[in-house]
């Protein structure tokens, strides 16, 4: 049974264009003038973007001494009817080791996800396991570690550490990413915080300003670049972190920064709220800043040096926030985004003239899939590709609110947000996964885990590179060399 796609406006990354779009089997067969299939979708007055990816989940982790309440199952339904068609979460490693890790998160995944999804492996500290299982995570299909620089004591990896994985990764083919926050830094602010008698989640915010994040930015690409490989910074939330980022892309570099629809959108005044839960509910880590930041942060993506626009979803519900009562460094980092992000980027980025559509769909879909290797497959608009689409419907608009998400949380960090713009259909491998006016449900199991290759070619051209303009011995003749010393 084939599908077509009529009547609509094809949006790519490089240009847009008005064709129909034959679905057949899990693949798009053909793009063209007056296609004809089995059954017809209508696309009239609509744009027709990939499916969104977005690379930086946390569904159901292990997480100061909880468990983020978003499950495979609602975070996945959530995320496509909202269009994104793709998650990438963070697997984080126990006392088990990486592998052990790897099936545990499977074991939810695969039986839960409505969409396809993909993994980055977190590196929590360094040793000769953790050397010989990196090669074994690469063969499994993922080609991304993660470090975290911040929460000392927990996942916290210190720059020897790191400067290790990242040569691993070099070795590899693979990318490393980064958390960068100064956690030694970010520790004894909390301390002092807590001591002159600060415990509300105001503090958060002022244990982690944006100098402990500029700091570990730079750090991290300096290490990166004594690696020899390129870096993902993940949630780029100020100037501070951004331009350390240009500077090293100035400078030749292969640094990527994700910045969140969070940090774009919503500023720091969040935690000054009355209501302990309102502030609560915003703890994150970076925190929400300076409303001066969204301008970095949103000329970073026209520019081209911020590449993509991700969630963190971390969603922990008011109940666990109570963990951090009386003492804002137990409050569960982390904030809900996946559903919005497409509709709130459109919103105050398209409507607003910050980004082109096309802009919109390299940051949110063909950017990251072409950073992880998985392009054309997915982030693409082309005969053979993935069949993840999104009708997107420009008229469509809602008031974001808890009461009618999908989402399973008590509470959305955009309440009452209004946007215009939403999925009139979004497809998965070809599958009708979401209909607007329709009560879809979740089809727990239908994901398929997507496989990234190693990519040597720029970890290559680096050490290629760095080996030309190495350091060279001087070679120096007898008669160069002072005699009877
Ligand atoms: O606050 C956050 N971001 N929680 C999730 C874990 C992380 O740091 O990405
Ligand atoms: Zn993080
Ligand atoms: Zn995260
Ligand atoms: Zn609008």
């Amino acid at each position: 049974m084939s599908k077509v796609i009529k009547g609509g406006t094809i949006v790519a990354a490089d240009r847009t264009y008005e064709a129909d779009i034959l679905v057949e089997g899990e693949h798009i067969a053909a793009i063209g003038k007056d296609l004809s299939g089995d059954t017809v979708i209508d696309a009239e007055g609509a744009y027709i973007l990939p499916g969104g990816i977005d690379p930086h989940t946390h569904l159901e982790m292990p997480f100061m001494g909880t468990t983020a309440a978003e499950t495979w199952e609602s975070g996945t339904f959530a995320a496509l009817s909202g269009g994104t068609t793709m998650v990438v979460d963070f697997v984080i490693p126990g006392p088990g080791g990486m592998l052990e890790a790897l099936e545990e998160w499977e074991s939810k995944a695969q039986r839960q996800a409505s969409s396809d999804y993909s993994y980055h492996m977190c590196v929590t500290n360094w040793s000769e396991q953790n050397f010989f299982d990196m090669a074994k995570v690469v063969d499994r299909g993922i080609n991304t570690f993660k470090h975290f620089m911040a929460y000392k004591g927990a996942l916290m990896v210190n720059d020897d550490e790191m400067f290790a994985s990242f040569q691993r990764c070099a070795a590899l083919g693979a990318l490393p990413l980064v958390h960068a926050e100064n956690g030694d830094i970010v520790a004894a602010l909390q301390q002092k915080y807590m001591d002159s008698g600060m415990p509300g989640p105001e503090a958060h915010a002022y244990s982690r300003p944006p100098e402990v994040e500029g700091e570990a930015t730079n750090r991290a690409i300096m290490i990166a670049d004594a690696a020899g490989v390129p870096l993902y910074v993940v949630h780029v939330s100020c100037e501070q972190s951004h331009e350390a980022i240009r500077r090293a892309r100035q400078k030749g570099m292969r640094v990527y920064g994700e910045p969140l629809i969070q940090h774009l959108t919503l500023d720091e005044s969040e935690y000054q709220n009355a209501d302990w839960m309102h502030a609560a509910r915003r703890v994150m880590s970076p925190p929400f800043r300076d409303k001066l930041n969204q301008d970095s942060l949103w000329a970073g993506l026209a520019a081209g040096s911020l590449q993509v626009v991700a969630t963190d979803h971390a969603a922990f519900t008011s109940e666990q926030k109570t963990l951090g009562l009386d003492d804002f460094r137990k409050i569960p980092n982390g904030t809900g985004g996946l559903e919005d992000r497409m509709s709130v980027l459109w919103a105050r980025g398209v409507e607003t003239g910050r980004l082109t559509m096309n802009e919109f769909v390299a940051v949110t879909s063909t950017n990251i899939a072409q950073i992880l290797n998985i392009y054309p497959q997915k982030g693409a608009i082309l005969p053979g590709s993935d069949a993840d689409l999104v009708v997107w419907d420009p008229k469509l608009s809602k008031t974001i609110s808890a009461a009618n998400q999908k989402s399973i949380i008590d509470y959305n960090v955009f309440e009452g947000f209004k946007v215009h713009g939403l999925p009139r259909y979004t497809l998965s491998r070809g599958d009708i996964v979401w209909s607007h006016g329709q009560n879809d449900q979740p089809q727990p199991g239908r994901g398929k885990f997507v496989k990234r290759r190693a990519f040597p070619a720029a970890n290559q051209a680096l050490s290629k590179w760095k080996e030309i303009t190495a350091p060279r011995a001087v070679t120096r003749s007898a008669e160069h060399m002072p005699i009877g010393v």
